[in-house]
C-alpha cells in the first residue's frame, strides 16, 4: 500500500546511513513507504535497517556503477519498482587556497557528482520503461554561488544543480520527475570541519527532513531553504559581477566577525 501521505510505494535512498537521509528514511518508513537503504556496508546502515520497520539495507558503494546497477536490480526484484530515488550520499572537504587538498577535492567531486550520476544511470532505465518515477538529488545552497573557502563542496554542488537542470529538461514528457534539494547548513557530522563562526541559520536534521518532506511528494523541481539565504544567493548570483563579488566578499567577511 502506498504511504497515505506520499505518492511512492518504494523509495531507494543513497546516503541513507547519514544524518539527513537517515531521518528522511525513518519518516517515510513510518508513513508506510518501503525503503531500500543504500550506503557502504557497515554498522551505520545495519543500525538504520534494524531500527525501522520497512527499511531494508542494500549496501553498495555509489562510486561503483556496476554495483549500483546490480543493487537496483536486486531492489526491484525484491520490493517492486523504485518510485523515488533520493540521492543523498555526499561529503564536504575543507578548501584552503594556500594549501589545496587535492585529494579532498577529487573525493568530493567523485562522491557528490559521479556518485549521483552513477545512481541516476542505475535507476533511470526502469523508470523510463515504466514511464513513471521520481529522481531527487541532494544539492546545497552552496551550489548557487561561489563562496570563499568552499571550492570543493561548492563546485560539486553547482555541478549537480546544473545536472539536475539537464535531467529536468530532457525528462519532460517521460513520466519521470526531477527534484533538486538545496538546504542550507544542517547540524550533521558532514560539516564538522567547517568553522562554526561561519555557519549561518543552522538547522537540525529533523527540521531539514521535515522541510524536504513537506514538499517532495508534490514533485516540485526545486526545494531550497532557509528562504532568506536562498534569496540572497540567487539575487547575488544574478547581479553583474562588479556588484556580486563585493557583496559576497562583504558578507563572507561579516561572517568572520
Ligand atoms: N549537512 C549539511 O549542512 C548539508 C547541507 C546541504 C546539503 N547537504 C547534503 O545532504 C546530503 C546528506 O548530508 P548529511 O549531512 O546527512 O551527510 P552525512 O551524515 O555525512 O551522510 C553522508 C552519507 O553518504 C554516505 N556515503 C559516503 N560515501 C559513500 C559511498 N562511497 N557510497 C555510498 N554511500 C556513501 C555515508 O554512508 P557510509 O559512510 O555509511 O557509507 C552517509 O550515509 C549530502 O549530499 C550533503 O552534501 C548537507
Amino acid at each position: 500500500m502506498a504511504g497515505a501521505k506520499y505518492p511512492w510505494k518504494v523509495a531507494w535512498i543513497t546516503g541513507a546511513s547519514g544524518a539527513i537521509c537517515g531521518e528522511i528514511a525513518r519518516r517515510l518508513a513510518a508513513a508506510g513507504v518501503t525503503i531500500a537503504a543504500t550506503a557502504r556496508p557497515g554498522g551505520k546502515l545495519d543500525q538504520l535497517a534494524a531500527g525501522g520497520e520497512g527499511i531494508k539495507a542494500y549496501p553498495a558503494d555509489v562510486l561503483r556503477p556496476d554495483e549500483l546497477k546490480a543493487t537496483v536490480a536486486k531492489i526491484e526484484s525484491a520490493l517492486g519498482p523504485i518510485d523515488l530515488a533520493l540521492l543523498g550520499a555526499g561529503m564536504y572537504a575543507p578548501f584552503d587556497i594556500r594549501n589545496i587538498d587535492l585529494d579532498g577535492f577529487h573525493r568530493s567531486m567523485a562522491l557528490n557528482v559521479d556518485g549521483v550520476i552513477n545512481a541516476v544511470a542505475a535507476a533511470l532505465p526502469s523508470m523510463l520503461a515504466r514511464k513513471s518515477g521520481h529522481i531527487a538529488i541532494m544539492g546545497s545552497l552552496f551550489g548557487y554561488a561561489g563562496w570563499p573557502e568552499n571550492g570543493s563542496y561548492g563546485a560539486s554542488k553547482a555541478a549537480v544543480i546544473n545536472l539536475a537542470e539537464s535531467l529536468k529538461l530532457e525528462l519532460e514528457g517521460t513520466g519521470v520527475a526531477v527534484t533538486i534539494i538545496n538546504p542550507g547548513f544542517v547540524d550533521t557530522p558532514l560539516n564538522a570541519a567547517y568553522d562554526p563562526k561561519k555557519k549561518l541559520y543552522v538547522m537540525s536534521k529533523e527540521r531539514c527532513a521535515r522541510k524536504i518532506l513537506e514538499k517532495l511528494g508534490g514533485k516540485p523541481y526545486e526545494i531550497a531553504f532557509p528562504t532568506q539565504v536562498e534569496l540572497f544567493l540567487k539575487t547575488v548570483r544574478s547581479l553583474p559581477r562588479a556588484l556580486s563579488f563585493p557583496l559576497i566578499r562583504w558578507f563572507a567577511r561579516m561572517m568572520q566577525g
